[in-house]
């Protein structure tokens, strides 16, 4: 269930072959400009009311739409489902084909019969329908250094979505996480903006299958512009009262913005980015999205980019507390679509004002329909000879082997061996006994994370299909006596026990957190079962590096798993050896609180694991 206003005031590549042939006819297509559509568009416009452009600038969420007619009467540009958001009917595969097909083809009963794109959070795969394939997060993505192997988990996460008939991510987040606390960390590939750059523009490139005329392409969404992880600790309060960081003020000079948040964009719109969504944050005291500086000077003219921008949800109506005011300088400042999940009234009757009192002109609002047209022309959704509707034999492949297996390899590529005294791992089949424990061994929810079904994720099973950690080490070794308990009982006597722990899903400010140190009930688990006798294998599942304390000494192993999704067989590959880890750490790992905010780079950097560290098994 969805939700909430929250807050507040030249990398290796060793993709499977499959991947590979895929990557280089990727390559191969051809990228078009958007703007060469305009000669297509210029006719659908000259007919078009102000309210039929006015429509097209709005993105209502689907269970805030008062009356499906609503879609064909004001034209809709889009609707949404955020995270959780669910059709009434289901969250199935099927329950979700059939929605989207209805809503589109509502919308070309509208009097210029344009269909509306559809837009859901496919962050980590197509992760809000049931049995989806769940890929690890970006925080996993970004250790895996793997810019092929992001093309690909683009593309299968495409064909997910194209399943369901949706045409729109809005991914991948190109944010660098630069301190910890923020609960948006996972959802960044590093806190270096390079690795960001290269892996967002790969990830582009993957959903749009090369070049949004494809078919299966699905129309990606470059996000939060600009600056959303650079915000500082302490300029959101959370509605308990306590500090949070997550739609707060960044407070950096323009060329530090540059350096650091604006690559990313530039290789997204290189890689030929249709969309992007302009954030919650502030900059300098400012929300960005009401900067024309950075919509329109350095986004659009600087940087070219000839697709549309959308807001983030609610985050226009932030920008002033009158609205009115609020949507003027939004508008002007260069915003092109809304993400009004229940205001489209009151974003209709607004703007249509704005524009008859001149406040906002009619060329403002040319310009931001004909992008939106752009894109739609670009995919095709202009096509009257088309149907529009779901290509349903997409769905044999939802959530099948093939791209659970790339999400394997994903899992496997991205853990990070931190410490292995003894040669404890990789686990021996051949063992006595392995013993596995801790919250996060047999729980599929708590691997996936937030972004998982539900907005906030949930511990449990969340999703149907793949597998947790401990079913993939059982799959792995069936010869070997596998014992588990959740909370450690009955580990003596064993060779090594697994013990898996960590972070509980969450999602957005909710993640905000002071201190990142393992929970207390995770740190006594490992004291008793380290009192046991037997080496300990620490696993910790997190959406960003924890402060291990006595737990860098306790255990004799130490793996960061991250938020590796469903397939906890990739795990079970490496702690067996059947894969060597490979992953580097993409975010620096501190050794306590007081180093955060912590990045490579830094005067007197001093973390407990560097940016870029990572054991193999051979010494
Ligand atoms: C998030 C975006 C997301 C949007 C739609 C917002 O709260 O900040 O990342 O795309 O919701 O679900």
């Amino acid at each position: 269930m969805r939700r909430r206003q929250f807050c507040q005031s030249a990398l290796m590549v060793t993709a499977t072959p499959w991947l590979l042939q895929g990557a280089t006819a990727l390559a191969q297509t051809t990228q078009r400009s958007l703007a060469a559509e305009d000669g297509k568009i210029k006719p659908l416009l000259a007919k078009m009311t102000l309210d039929e452009k006015l429509g097209q600038m709005v993105q209502p969420e689907l269970g805030n739409i008062k009356d499906e007619a609503d879609i064909e009467k004001y034209s809709f540009g889009s609707v949404l489902s955020g995270g959780g958001a669910d059709p009434v009917e289901g969250n199935s595969l099927l329950a979700w084909t059939n929605t989207i097909d209805r809503l589109i083809a509502r919308s070309r009963k509208s009097r210029l019969g344009i269909p509306i794109l559809y837009g859901v959070d496919a962050v980590h795969g197509h992760g809000n329908v049931l049995g989806a394939t769940v890929y690890p997060h970006n925080v996993a993505l970004g250790c895996t250094r793997n810019a092929a192997l992001v093309e690909a988990l683009g593309k299968v996460t495409a064909q997910e979505v194209r399943a369901t008939g949706i045409h729109w991510t809005f991914a991948p987040c190109v944010a660098v996480p630069r301190d910890d606390r923020w609960g948006r960390t996972y959802e960044g590939y590093s806190e270096d903006t390079a690795l960001v750059a290269q892996l967002g523009a790969a990830a582009v490139r993957g959903m749009q299958q090369g070049g949004l005329q494809n078919p299966q392409a699905v129309l990606a969404c470059a996000k939060h512009y600009i600056g959303d992880g650079g915000t500082t600790w302490g300029s959101t309060k959370r509605r308990d009262g306590s500090s949070g960081m997550d739609q707060g003020n960044t407070e950096i000079d323009e060329a530090t913005l540059r350096k650091v948040h604006l690559p990313g964009y530039q290789a997204a719109v290189a890689a030929g980015v249709g969309s992007i969504m302009v954030s919650y944050n502030s900059w300098n005291g400012v929300k960005a999205s009401g900067i024309s500086h950075l919509l329109t000077d350095i986004l659009k003219k600087e940087l070219g980019f000839e697709g549309f921008l959308v807001s983030d949800y609610y985050a226009i109506g932030q920008i002033d507390r009158d609205y009115k005011k609020a949507l003027m300088l939004s508008i002007n400042a260069g915003m092109d679509m809304a993400m009004e999940p229940a205001k489209y009234e009151l974003f209709i009757t607004t703007l249509r004002e704005l524009v008859v009192d001149g406040s906002v002109s009619m060329a403002r609002i040319d310009d931001a329909v004909t992008r939106i047209l752009r894109v739609k022309s670009m995919m095709g959704l202009l096509d009257s000879k088309r149907d529009q509707l779901a290509d349903r034999s997409l769905h044999a492949s939802f959530g099948g082997a093939a791209h659970r297996e790339i999400a394997r390899q994903a899992v496997r590529e991205s853990l990070v061996l931190l410490k292995n005294d003894k040669q404890v791992l990789p686990l021996k089949r051949s063992a006595k006994r392995i013993h596995v424990a801790g919250i996060g061994a047999d729980d599929i929810g708590m691997q996936c994370g937030g972004w998982t079904v539900e907005w906030q994720g949930k511990m449990g099973a969340v999703t149907s299909g793949g597998t947790t950690i401990l079913q993939g080490l059982r799959y792995a070794a069936p010869k070997t006596v596998i014992t588990y308990a959740v909370d450690g009982k009955g580990v003596e006597g064993a060779d090594v026990c697994v013990l898996v722990v960590g972070e509980t899903p969450y999602a957005e400010g909710v993640g905000d957190k002071e201190d990142l140190s393992l929970s207390a009930e995770d740190q006594a688990l490992l004291a008793t079962v380290q009192k046991s006798g037997v080496p300990v294998v620490l696993v910790v599942l997190s959406g960003r590096p924890q402060i291990l304390g006595a737990a860098v000494d306790q255990a004799a192993a130490i793996v960061a798993a991250w938020l590796p999704g469903s397939e906890g067989q990739g795990v079970a590959d490496v702690l067996f050896g059947d894969h060597g880890p490979t992953g580097k750490l993409s975010f620096s790992w501190p050794r306590n609180m007081a180093q955060e905010p912590i990045n490579i780079g830094d005067a007197n950097y001093d973390p407990l694991f560097p940016y870029g560290f990572g054991l193999g098994y051979k010494a």
